[in-house]
């Protein structure tokens, strides 16, 4: 009875063999197959038939591969097993097939070792998609250095351009001085205003060199990431900005605002030209009138800053943030229209949004939407 049923568990566990998807053969301790299964037919290319009874060595174990598959048939049939190795096998037809193969020893009801079995499968797809996935990765690093390479590019232009341009427009400046100085009172009045817009074009040429090398510094300098209170950076733009709120009589208000994850000196940059701009471009007469808010929008901290101010038409949104870009004459408003490209630099460095809209107060509202810190991120309440 009990030899019936030893019989059977070992009949069903070799019919089991036949769905595996492993290639599974048994060898006897001389090297001849005693078992082959329909997945062993299928990755060698050889019937059962064909098979059992002859010699697997030249399949299991081909000349010129490595030495592992017959180390590890020594080892199983000194009674250890070796599990998951990868190897190449070779097919009927002698090609090669690259294998993940575990080998066993098989015992006799005495316990003793009489023979082998081998589990092989195919792992040709998983190489291949190896390769693939090499393959992509070194395109992407490849894209990712050649973007470095033209961001460095732009900025050692931006470095050189202006600092080259200084040299000669100080030694324009240094003879327009002398100029004034030595002939200063011999021109005409015409002669006294073409000079005076010499001297104007220079002193704007100075400006622009010196906001273009203030952005490529800016650009070059290396960036950390903190969490940040934007009420903190908001109170020192403020700060630095109090002669204009003072002599303006600007009426701020700043409400609740958001942590976000980023570089201080960048937002503290980002925060002051944004404020600088909603306290300046007022209409005339008018007391400019500011309002700082914060909102959270799922994992970003978002910043609105209002004013009452003379607003951007919808047409004009985009070009407002392009270098050297302004809206306006400068006999109106002043400055060069570097402060919102550096806005957009620091945005985008990180990974933020920046978009304008019609503000509630009658002037701009620029929204910023920035990483939110992961621990306190929520709105700071306004405490002063
Ligand atoms: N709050 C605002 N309301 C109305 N117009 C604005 C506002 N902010 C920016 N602009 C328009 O966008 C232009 C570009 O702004 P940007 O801050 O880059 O330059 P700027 O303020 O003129 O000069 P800079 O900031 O370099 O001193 C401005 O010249 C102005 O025409
Ligand atoms: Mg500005």
């Amino acid at each position: 009875m009990s030899a019936t049923t030893t019989t059977t568990a070992a009949d069903l566990l070799a019919q089991a063999a036949q769905v595996a998807a492993d290639a599974i053969v048994g060898e006897d301790v001389d090297g001849v197959v005693m078992a082959w299964n329909d997945a062993a037919s299928r990755l060698y290319g050889l019937a059962a038939r064909d098979a059992v009874g002859s010699s697997a060595e030249p399949l299991l174990r081909p000349d010129g591969e490595s030495s592992a598959p017959a180390a590890a048939r020594a080892r199983a049939l000194t009674g250890t097993r070796v599990d998951a190795f990868d190897s190449w096998h070779a097919r009927a037809d002698g090609s090669r097939v690259p294998v993940s193969t575990s080998v066993a020893p098989l015992r006799r009801p005495d316990g003793s070792v009489c023979g082998t079995a081998t589990s092989a499968i195919d792992i040709s797809g998983r190489l291949r998609l190896d390769a693939d996935l090499q393959d992509a990765r070194r395109a992407l690093e490849q894209q990712n250095a050649v973007l470095v390479r033209s961001n460095r590019d732009l900025e050692q232009f931006a470095y050189v351009a202006s600092h080259d341009l200084s040299e000669p427009l100080r030694v324009i400046t240094g003879f327009i001085t002398q100029i004034e100085r030595r002939y200063g009172g011999s021109f005409d009045e015409r002669g006294e205003r073409y000079l005076r817009h010499i001297v104007e074009g220079a002193a704007r040429m100075r400006a622009l060199i010196d906001d273009l090398l203030e952005y490529s510094r800016f650009l070059r300098a290396d960036h950390t990431r903190t969490e940040v209170p934007l009420r903190e950076v908001v109170d020192a733009a403020l700060g630095r900005l109090s002669a204009a709120v003072q002599d303006t009589g600007a009426e701020v208000e700043v409400g609740e605002l958001p942590v976000v994850l980023g570089d201080r000196a960048q937002l503290q940059s980002m925060v002051q030209n944004l404020l600088s701009n909603a306290l300046k471009f007022t209409a005339p007469g008018e007391v400019p009138r500011l309002r700082v808010s914060g909102d959270v929008a799922g994992a970003s901290g978002v910043l609105h800053v209002d004013d009452a101010g003379i607003g951007i038409e919808p047409e004009f949104r985009d070009r407002v943030f392009r270098m050297f870009q302004r809206l306006h004459v400068r006999e109106d408003y002043s400055g060069t229209g570097i402060g919102l490209a550096v806005v957009q630099q620091v945005v985008e460095l990180h990974d933020g949004s920046i978009t304008v809209e019609d503000s509630p107060l009658g002037g701009a509202r620029f929204r910023v939407a920035l990483p939110l810190a992961t621990t306190g991120g929520g709105p700071r309440g306004d405490d002063r």
